[in-house]
């Protein structure tokens, strides 16, 4: 069986005004089925293959987290400092031997079962002490994913990998996307604790030591752990992609084919989610003579006439329009409701 490790850190701009930095895109529910943590961990719920979960996420949000997660143990940051800390922090938790799942709190995953069949066919290369990761064939140049270039198959569809890029400039990811052998980072992980740690203390020495006294001086009680806080700060602050997968010389890749998002914008929320006849979605607001919209509102109604390709999301507070190509940029909005408040 499999330790899953959920990391539910992330700030959350991408999805303002819904997700504000007290409440992250894990914590939302975007296409009204629970949360995306919530059903992150009910993905792992199967007790035949997988362990206990351990969730890592900000002490600040200990009640938004422990609530949507009581199965899981909890690792409870003080202070941010990045995947590759999270990750190391249930590392060090763990026994050397166990193999760990990472998983995002915050991917979209409508059917899990060719994940299950990858992470079997990851496990013996995991037991060798590799670091696999799951790679997603790309649609599109994408700059916000990493990117691997593969090499030929070990293991029935273990692939070695040639390149890991993390977060290519635009012309990079197109000349990727066009050589057809390169997949997307899932941002998903597979590896034993031990030998993720002894990549980390190779290419990351500080966020291993800081990470492993942080652990040695943890108090915890019941589920709970709180590593300590002087030890994490210490920490430098960085993503395992950056830290260690761009260097390591013992990934591998294992093909999944799956619907998957990261649910990275508006947008991708209406295209994920399911449309009227005008290609609209309306959740408490409504959409006359207008057409591929977003509309949703959890504060007053919102009536949206004659638009076109418009994201319009409201909450109590704040009211955010911007057309659905530019859906990234509400970022802006975000940093500017931020300072304003
Ligand atoms: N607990 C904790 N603490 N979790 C964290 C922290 C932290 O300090 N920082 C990030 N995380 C969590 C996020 O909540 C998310 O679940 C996961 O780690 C990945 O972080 P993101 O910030 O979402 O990374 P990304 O989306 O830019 O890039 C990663 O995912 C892509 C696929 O979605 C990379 O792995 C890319 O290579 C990959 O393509
Ligand atoms: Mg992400």
């Amino acid at each position: 069986r499999v330790r899953p490790v959920i990391l539910a850190g992330g700030a959350g701009t991408r999805l303002w005004p819904e997700s504000t930095p007290t409440r992250p895109k894990h914590l939302l529910e975007p296409f009204g089925s629970g949360t995306l943590l919530r059903q992150t961990i009910e993905r792992v719920g199967d007790s035949t293959r997988f362990l206990q979960p351990i969730l890592v996420c900000s002490e600040t949000q200990e009640e938004l987290n422990g609530s949507e997660g009581p199965e899981c143990r909890l690792i409870l940051e003080t202070h941010p400092r990045g995947s590759a800390a999270a990750i190391a922090l249930a590392a060090h938790l763990s026994d050397p031997e166990d193999v760990l799942l990472i998983l995002p709190s915050d991917h979209l995953i409508s059917d899990p079962k060719p994940l299950f069949d990858a992470v079997a066919s990851a496990l013996p290369a995991a037991e060798a002490g590799r670091l696999v990761t799951f790679g997603i064939k790309p649609t599109h140049a994408e700059t916000g994913f990493g990117y691997i270039t593969v090499g030929p198959t070990f293991e029935a569809s273990v692939h070695e990998v040639r390149e890991f890029v993390e977060k290519p400039q635009k012309a990079r990811a197109e000349e990727l996307l066009r050589s057809g052998e390169a997949f997307w980072n899932s941002g998903m992980f597979q590896f034993k604790a031990g030998a993720f740690l002894d990549e980390l203390r190779q290419y990351a020495p500080a966020i291993h030591e800081a990470t492993r006294a942080s652990i040695a001086g943890a108090s915890s009680i019941e589920n709970r752990v709180r590593p300590d806080p002087e030890a994490l700060k210490r920490s430098p602050s960085n993503s395992i992609d950056y830290a260690v997968m761009e260097h390591s010389h013992r990934i591998a890749v294992v093909p999944l084919d799956m619907q998957w998002s990261d649910v990275g914008s508006w947008a991708a929320v209406h295209e994920l989610s399911p449309k009227d006849v005008d290609g609209n979605v309306a959740e408490n607001g409504h959409a006359i003579d207008s057409r591929n919209c977003l509309i949703r509102s959890s504060g007053p109604t919102v009536v949206a006439i004659g638009v076109e390709d418009l994201v319009i999301v409201a909450t109590p507070d704040h009211v955010l329009v911007v057309p659905r190509s530019d859906a990234q940029r509400v970022r802006e909005a975000a940093a500017l409701a931020e300072k304003l408040a």
